[in-house]
């Protein structure tokens, strides 16, 4: 996206109240932070966290393995994986042990916020006038949301860390709270954690659920990327085995192009900006990019643009293909900072569950609705059925 387009609009502001956090603060701000923050999310320092990731994924494994024991095989994996992305984040941008207690507490309060916020959403697209300060600041969902994010930002700013180990080993909150006198204020490193909590959390999780869905009414694909799996895991190291895998890379972008959990993005223009020739939009003009609709367009992924085939991501189809024609995450500068993170973590996950076992469901592909919420929705729960791999 044009670097004439890096503001954020002024009613995302004001709706996530957190304003001067990396996703909502306005341009000066942003700039400064933004330099700050990159370090943190590096190709190099995103691979030191590739250990750490696997950890979480393992533990899901362990939880899976045990509700399958007693549930008749049927079960509904969001919230498991959900409280794996909590645990993604703490034990890497946050510095924390997998064992820590405290992600329970960080998983539950976040849960809140992001369910409350979902509510006030939904009412409000109903009743506008819900949206304005003189009622929601009066609300008790307004109220619930200030209390959660209050708990999460003294507990998290008030994190004794074990080590000090040095600069390169630092995380992004030790990071944030060493430089907070000089580099932000108290406000902002409150809001900085709050944003990283809400922006990478439910994003990542839903787009694990929405994949293993797909490969779960794709079972040709599930088998094809299963013997990818088997191959790949005997003969390279964890990191060399990830980056190998030309399957799984292109099941998670046929995933993000159907499903982007970021279906809107939303700038500003900080100056005029010539979009065509001769056709001008002025400086402070609010813009959106509706990347559902986008990646669906039959011009640009066929008459079948609404199925799911991984191979629209084969590279001779990509060479034909404008490069913002699939954009989950956006492009520019202003792009999302946490999509290394995001990508090496899905792919994490759907290794290990793939791995362990074979997902199937009663759902069929053409019955599913996804709805426009905060992020991408379906319309309903979709259980699955879990069977070990090679069990029998
Ligand atoms: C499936 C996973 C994710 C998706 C689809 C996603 C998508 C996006 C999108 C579309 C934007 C808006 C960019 C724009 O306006 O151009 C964004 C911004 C952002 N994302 Fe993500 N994101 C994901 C995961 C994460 C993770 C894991 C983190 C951090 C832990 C993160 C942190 C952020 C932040 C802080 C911003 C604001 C960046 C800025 O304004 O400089 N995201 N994301």
């Amino acid at each position: 996206m044009s670097k004439s387009c890096l503001q954020r609009p002024l009613i995302l502001l004001k709706f996530f109240d957190v304003d001067e956090g990396l996703l909502s603060s306005r341009y000066n701000q942003w700039i400064h932070d933004r330099r700050f923050m990159n370090q943190y999310f590096s190709t190099k320092k995103i691979q030191s966290y590739i250990a750490s990731f696997y950890e979480c994924a393992d533990c899901l494994v362990d939880k899976i393995n045990k509700k399958h024991s007693h549930t008749n095989n049927e079960i509904e994996l969001l919230p498991l994986i959900e409280f794996c992305a909590v645990q993604g984040v703490c034990t890497t941008l946050f510095g924390m042990a997998l064992e820590d207690e405290r992600i329970s507490d960080i998983y539950k309060k976040t849960s809140v916020i992001f369910e409350t916020n979902t509510e006030t959403f939904e009412n409000g697209l109903k009743n506008p006038l819900q949206f304005l300060d003189i009622f929601y600041k009066r609300s008790s969902n307004y109220r619930k949301v200030k209390n959660a994010q209050k708990y999460l930002t003294d507990l998290l700013t008030n994190m004794k860390f074990e080590s000090e180990s040095g600069e390169s080993d630092e995380s992004l909150l030790q990071g944030l709270i060493k430089n907070g006198s000089e580099k932000f204020t108290k406000k902002q490193v409150r809001e900085h954690i709050l944003t990283f909590l809400n922006a990478g959390l439910d994003t990542t999780s839903a787009m694990i659920n929405y994949t293993i869905l797909f490969l779960a009414m794709n079972l040709n694909c599930q088998e094809k990327l299963a013997e990818e799996i088997t191959e790949n895991l005997q003969n390279a190291t964890e990191l060399d085995a990830l980056l190998k895998m030309e399957y799984l890379d292109r099941v998670v972008k046929e995933s993000f192009r159907l499903a982007p959990p970021i279906f809107l993005i939303g700038r500003e223009t900080i100056e005029d900006f010539e979009i065509l020739p001769g056709v001008i939009i002025p400086k402070d003009t609010a813009l959106t990019i509706n990347t559902f609709v986008l990646h669906r367009r039959k011009e640009i992924y066929g008459d079948d643009s609404h199925n799911f085939n991984p191979d629209n991501f084969l590279p001779e189809k990509i060479a034909n293909r404008h490069s913002f024609s699939f954009q989950p995450f956006s492009t520019g500068r202003r792009n999302c900072i946490g999509y290394r993170f995001a990508i090496f973590f899905i792919k994490v996950v759907l290794v290990q569950l793939i791995k362990n076992f074979k997902f199937t469901t009663k759902s069929k592909y053409e019955d599913l609705r996804f709805k426009y919420g905060m992020t991408l929705k379906l319309t309903e729960n979709h259980l699955l059925m879990v069977d070990k791999r090679n069990s029998k």
